[in-house]
């Protein structure tokens, strides 16, 4: 195979990692970022161009000879990103990983990823879906259901488009301002209520050509903002990976029931699908079902993954078109990840402040997530500032180690989690 030039597009610790992982490969020539943050610059060119800003990917591809994309997060997917390149013939040589639009909306839409592990018999909570107009129906469908009552935006809502509601009428209250008030906005006029599932979470994720897969190593993420999963959600604040309840009996039943079925489904529906699936999974005594999928990988559980894989990542990315051949080599050992966040985080918070600390070692896995250079400085411009990343022999082992690597970062107003993996 021949060298390549890579473009990731994207600018959080997911992408940090990403990069860090695919700097490593012998098949990487240059590798560019767009936007990037202050991490990536230290093992790619960063392009000042968003994520959504096709036409630009586009030019800068053709301008450094871009031979793959690797898409980071769910908006330019959903918004059509691989199907914007294919469209046009001079990008046709370009790779992209990641899947079509119409694929991606096994992440925008909620309704259309039920109705998929539907139609392809894969476990998930049971449910229904109301659009505006519908209130009286939505209102009795939840008389039915037991306490707590679950109710998802069915589009892209950045990770807010989900509500847990133990009162009846409390919950009827948040039906009619999503489906009569837009409390959502768009995301919100059609409404998924589900049953609830009580369980514990995991993360699974795929690499897949629409035919054939790799499962990469599971990872659990930590989305509360407080001690013992407390507070509010936020996008992650650190994660562990492998997942110790996740045994060889169980990794079998996600694969058969889940992971296969989900790949076959695909392949059916003839989905243009070549890139990552995460499926959020909930295990409810030794079953395991489907909370959502999304297309992408996650983050910060990329932090923990890309860490545990030995094989080439560029070089399986480079295969997606052809034949997935062999598998895919893991580390043994834990990796865990633990993130700083901005004070304020997940609500209102300050950006522009001055991080100290930083290591400039690229090869190092203290990735950057919302960070940028300011006049020679490395200051926050995101809730999620700096993912913690360590290995060790046992899960105890490396995250003392990211609690210690975190401890030697400072910026005003920095707060992270103390309890990661509290629950394994
Ligand atoms: P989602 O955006 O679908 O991942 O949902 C966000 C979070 O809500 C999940 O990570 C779960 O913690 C929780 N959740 C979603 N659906 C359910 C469900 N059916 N039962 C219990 N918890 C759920
Ligand atoms: N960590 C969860 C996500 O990336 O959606």
């Amino acid at each position: 195979m021949n060298a390549m030039n890579v473009l990731i597009v994207g600018s959080g610790g997911r992408e940090h990692a990403l990069a860090w992982k695919i700097k490593q490969s012998p098949l990487c020539d240059s590798l560019f970022v767009a936007p990037g943050n202050a991490g990536t610059a230290l093992v790619a060119q960063n392009l000042p161009i968003g994520v959504s800003d096709f036409d630009q990917l586009a030019e800068a591809c053709l301008e450094n000879d871009v031979h793959m994309v690797v898409v980071g997060p769910e908006v330019p997917l959903v918004e059509g990103i691989q199907d914007y390149f294919v469209s046009r013939s001079d990008l046709s040589t370009i790779q992209v990983v990641g899947p079509s639009a119409k694929a991606a909306q096994l992440e925008g839409s909620k309704d259309f990823a039920k109705a998929f592990m539907g139609r392809h018999g894969i476990p998930t909570a049971q449910y229904k879906t109301f659009q505006g107009g519908e209130l009286a129906e939505a209102c009795s469908f939840l008389e039915e259901m037991m306490p707590p009552y679950v109710l998802k935006a069915d589009g892209l809502a950045a990770g807010k488009g989900v509500l847990i509601i133990e009162d009846l009428e409390e919950a009827k209250e948040a039906l009619k301002d999503t489906l009569e008030n837009d409390k959502f906005g768009s995301a919100g006029s059609r409404v998924v209520i589900e049953e609830f599932l009580d369980g514990i979470e995991a993360s699974c994720f795929v690499l897949t050509n629409g035919r054939q897969y790799h499962l990469f190593p599971f990872a659990k993420d930590y989305k509360r903002i407080g001690e013992g999963d407390t507070g509010l959600n936020t996008g992650g604040m650190g994660a562990v990976s492998p997942v110790p309840f996740i045994d060889a009996e169980l990794r079998k039943k996600i694969i058969n029931r889940i992971v296969e079925p989900t790949v076959k489904g695909i392949a059916s529906e003839e989905m243009v699908y070549e890139g990552f699936v995460f499926i959020g999974l909930m295990v409810c005594d030794g079953d395991p079902f489907v909370i959502e999928y999304n297309v992408r990988m996650g983050d910060p559980e990329t932090e923990v993954v890309m860490p545990r894989l030995n094989s080439d990542l560029l070089a399986l990315m480079a295969d997606l078109p052809k034949d997935m051949q062999g598998g895919v080599k893991i580390d043994s050992r834990y990796a865990t990840t633990v993130m700083a966040v901005s004070g304020g985080y997940p609500e209102s918070y300050e950006k522009g402040k001055v991080i100290s600390g930083l290591p400039t070692d690229a090869q190092g896995t203290l990735f950057h997530a919302g960070t940028t250079e300011k006049d020679g400085l490395v200051v926050t411009s995101g809730g999620r500032v700096i993912a913690a990343t360590q290995l060790g022999e046992t899960m105890n082992e490396a995250l003392q180690k990211s609690f210690a690597q975190i401890e030697k970062v400072s910026f005003e107003g920095m707060y992270y989690r103390t309890d990661i993996g509290f629950d394994l």
